[in-house]
This record gives C-alpha cells, structure tokens and sequence, in this order.
C-alpha cells in the first residue's frame, strides 16, 4: 500500500518510517507533504528520494490536496508532526486511515498549541513522574480520536526538557512505524474477506 506522510518541521519521524518501509516488501512511503515550504522534512525527503507536495493551508481547505492524494493513489495518511488541522473532506476520504502521533500522554498536554517542546517544557513544568507518547486515529478536533497506543516513559528529577524530548523521539521511532505496518495488515486482511 502507499503512504502518505505529513511534516510541518524537521521531519524525523517521516524519515524514520520511510526508511522502515523501504525494508519491507509491501507497504511504501510514496509521497510527502508539508505546509511549510521552509521544512526540514523537505530537504530529508529529497536525500530519501520521495516525491514531496507542499501546499497551502486553502489547498489543504479546497480539496486540492485530497485530489493529488487521489492521483497518487495513497491509501493510508500518517501525520508526523504536522500542525494544522485535518479537514472534513479528507476526514471523508480516508476513514479510519489517518493517524498522528502524539509526544504526551492524551489527554494531558494536549490540544491546540500544544506541540513539538511546548509539550515537554509543560510536562517538566508539572513534575511529571511519566511521560510518553500517544498514537491515535485523527478526527476533526486537535489530538481528539480513538487512541490506538500509549508508551509510557519514566522520568528523572534531573532529566531536563531536551533529554525528555530525547525520551520521547526514542519511543515515537521504535513503535509509530510498527503501528503503521500493524494497521495496514489489518485492511489488507478485511478486504481479502
Ligand atoms: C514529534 O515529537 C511528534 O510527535 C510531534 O512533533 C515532533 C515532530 O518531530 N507531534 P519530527 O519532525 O518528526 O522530528
């Protein structure tokens, strides 16, 4: 199947889960997107050879960006820190086929605003004992769908925010590519029924 991820920032996470699916048979990133044309994950896809779309956010609203999905004919559509919202028509377009990934435990520090070191300043800022991430389905609001997996981490007293930022990328790269492959099994199975 193909995939389709979306960065606003550096894109690590894109990186991470195309390199993991170019190791596998079945299942391809073919296609990254971003709203920001200043994006990392612009200069990462092109050293990954993957084609790149970056749109605006009326593209995003109009439809245009639910139409090159379509010409691509991308089947899944993983966020990967991407900031804005997910609108209705791409929603309708790939049900139960979004995901995003979350660098807190939902529903604490989550929602708008909340996202790249905000999450972890906040979460140092309250003494958290645990931190962790969140993968979840992707609905209309902001971190808001069914969650599908939480990993929690420990922390130290002592572990500042870069080293809880460290923390949680290490998750993020160890379980969201796996959680991909895991859910596109599943619709390979039910339309084989
Ligand atoms: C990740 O922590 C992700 O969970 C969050 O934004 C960060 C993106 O990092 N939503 P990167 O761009 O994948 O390096």
């Amino acid at each position: 199947m193909n995939i389709a991820v979306f960065a606003s920032g550096s894109g690590s996470n894109a990186e991470n889960i195309t390199r993991y699916f170019d190791r596998k048979p079945e299942d391809k990133v073919t296609l990254i997107l971003s709203d920001n044309p200043n994006a990392g994950v612009i200069e990462r896809a092109r050293k990954l050879q993957v084609p790149v779309f970056v749109f605006t956010k009326d593209q995003l609203q109009n439809g245009a960006v639910k139409e090159v999905l379509e010409r691509q004919s991308i089947d899944f559509v993983v966020l990967a820190g991407f900031l804005k919202l997910i609108p209705k028509n791409l929603i309708e377009k790939f049900p139960g086929r979004i995901i995003n990934i979350h660098p807190s435990l939902l529903p604490k520090y989550g929602g708008r605003g909340m996202y790249g070191s905000k999450v972890h300043e906040a979460v140092k800022a309250a003494k958290e004992e645990y931190t962790g991430i969140t993968i979840h389905f992707v609905n209309e609001k902001y971190d808001d769908g069914a969650i599908i997996l939480q990993v929690k981490e420990k922390l130290r007293p002592k572990d500042d925010v870069s080293d809880i930022e460290k923390k949680v990328h290490r998750l993020e790269y160890n379980y969201y590519p796996e959680v991909i492959e895991d859910l596109l099994d599943d619709i390979r199975a039910k339309n084989k029924k």
